[in-house]
């Protein structure tokens, strides 16, 4: 399959999650300064990692499926940025140990559901299975002056992410928002003094 944005074309291979209006909500916003460090986490078919190098960025893309790493590699190298992003496969965090990135990226599995679903976009019966973990650490990978950039259902608690944002000690702030019949995409921004940066 091929997905389209802004006149760009991505494949998606079978299995993984094919880039939806959550994933354009993220690219939509997505600012990224030459040499920056990025870190993405649950890559898919590498559509942000892609679109976070091309602006110049040093790419770090996770994911736990290995269809989608496949996919994230095929996508990098067509779109000639094969040698500015660098695959790796785990849960969350794991695949990077300690180090820090200036930018960090997550469209994670988000929404409620009950029993065992799919890790592409369930986040268990709350919907927070995998954002409550990612918040947790968040804290720990973001260098002096990074931020972060996710995106969540009105389903699954924004008030709740913000208020762990703010036990970690981070500031937050909404930065888009998608209106649906039955639910709100946010896209949440976090990072150390994003209101107030330290001054020079
Ligand atoms: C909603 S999809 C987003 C894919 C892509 N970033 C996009 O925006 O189109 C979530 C992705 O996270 C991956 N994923 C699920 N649980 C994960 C975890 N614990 N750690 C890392 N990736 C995970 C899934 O395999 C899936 O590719």
């Amino acid at each position: 399959m091929r997905v389209f944005y802004r006149g760009r074309e991505f494949l998606v291979l079978p299995g993984v999650y094919e880039p939806a209006e959550d994933t354009f909500l993220l690219a939509d916003h997505l600012e990224v300064k030459e040499g920056e460090r990025v870190l993405e986490l649950g890559t898919g078919c590498g559509i942000l990692a892609v679109l976070a190098a091309e602006q110049g960025g040093r790419v770090v893309a996770t994911d736990v499926s290995e269809a989608a790493l496949r996919c994230a590699w095929l996508n990098a190298w067509r779109h000639g940025v094969g040698e500015r992003v660098e695959l790796r496969r785990g849960e969350l965090f794991s695949p990077v140990g300690s180090s820090t990135f200036d930018l960090i990226l997550f469209n994670p599995p988000y929404l409620p559901e009950e029993g065992e679903g799919d890790p592409r976009w369930s986040g268990g019966r709350s919907g927070r299975g995998v954002l409550d973990p990612f918040l947790s650490e968040l804290p720990l990978h973001l260098s002096p002056g990074g931020r972060a950039l996710f995106v969540q259902s009105s389903l699954s608690g924004v008030e709740e992410s913000l208020r762990r944002l703010g036990e970690g000690g981070l500031e937050a702030r909404i930065l888009g928002r998608l209106r649906f019949f039955f639910e709100e995409l946010v896209l949440v921004e976090a990072g150390w003094n994003l209101f107030s940066p330290p001054s020079q």
